[in-house]
């Protein structure tokens, strides 16, 4: 990729942690600048201690508000550009008999429509050269969360799918790229509990559906992201990329 990144500008949702943190801090390493938001403060200034060129910002991206502020915070600085990961991301699990609004409408905002909006509102600061946006989806669009069951999630996560081969579509002859990114278990805060003595059996049994018998890290996606924002992955578009240790072939 050699200085792929180098004097570009990135936009990536839930920088504070995880997924969303190993890309910023890659792409860092590499030279660009990160624009990121989350919603803990501590996390975000541990993060924007690592360097001056990761901005970081306090936003809550389940409400249009926080959307738009964080929009307009990044379009302030008058910046081109050059890529946008959408990898904030919340999760709650229920039965589907039981399933609450509030926690389905919360699921809907974070990791489908915050995502949507951001895109369209810098959108206008591409380059005419074009660009890379990457969803952050889950095998749970394509197999459920099973266990803990969670059909909210399962359906916001299909969603981004569906948007990526949308935006694909449409975005393609600005010579924007849109893929998605499909993780599979990844060790991170939000899969914590299931790395607890507490579900070690189901562990167990979801580990032993994945052909590389382990969960990947969050390192390991970043790197997948990281190519599909540079050039190495020019004629890469409207795809959905499993990085899941094998688990969709079994
Ligand atoms: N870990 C896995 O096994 C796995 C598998 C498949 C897909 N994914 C997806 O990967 C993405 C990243 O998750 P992760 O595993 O890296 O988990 P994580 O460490 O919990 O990171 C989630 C990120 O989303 C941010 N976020 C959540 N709600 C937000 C809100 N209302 N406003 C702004 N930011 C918000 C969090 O910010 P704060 O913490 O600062 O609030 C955090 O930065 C998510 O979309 C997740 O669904 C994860």
């Amino acid at each position: 990729m050699g200085n792929a990144f180098e004097n570009k500008t990135f936009v990536i949702t839930g920088g504070s942690s995880g997924i969303g943190r190993a890309t910023a801090l890659m792409l860092d390493r590499k030279g660009a600048t990160v624009f990121t938001c989350g919603r803990n403060e501590e996390k975000l200034s541990e993060l924007k201690k690592y360097s001056k060129n990761i901005f970081v910002f306090k936003e809550n991206l389940s409400s249009e508000k926080g959307i738009s502020e964080f929009a307009n915070k990044i379009l302030s600085f008058g910046a081109e550009i050059n890529g946008f990961v959408h990898s904030a991301g919340v999760i709650y699990t229920e039965p589907f008999d039981t399933f609450r609004k509030h926690e389905l409408e919360e699921m809907l905002e974070v990791n489908v429509k915050s995502g949507f909006y951001l895109l369209q509102k810098l959108l206008p600061k591409f380059p005419e050269t074009g660009g890379s946006a990457v969803f952050v989806s889950s095998i749970d669009a394509y197999f459920g969360a099973v266990n803990p069951p969670s059909a909210g999630y399962a359906l916001s996560k299909g969603a981004l799918i569906s948007l990526t081969n949308a935006l694909a579509s449409e975005l393609g002859t600005r010579n924007i790229r849109v893929n998605a990114v499909v993780p599979g278990l990844i060790r991170t805060k939000m899969t914590e509990d299931f790395f607890t003595d507490e579900f070690s059996e189901e562990r167990k049994k979801f580990l032993s559906r994945v052909p590389l018998g382990r969960a990947g890290t969050a390192e390991e996606v970043a790197k997948l992201i990281l190519f599909l924002l540079s050039d190495d992955s020019s004629y890469i578009s409207g795809n959905a990329i499993f990085i899941d240790g094998g688990y969709h072939v079994r």
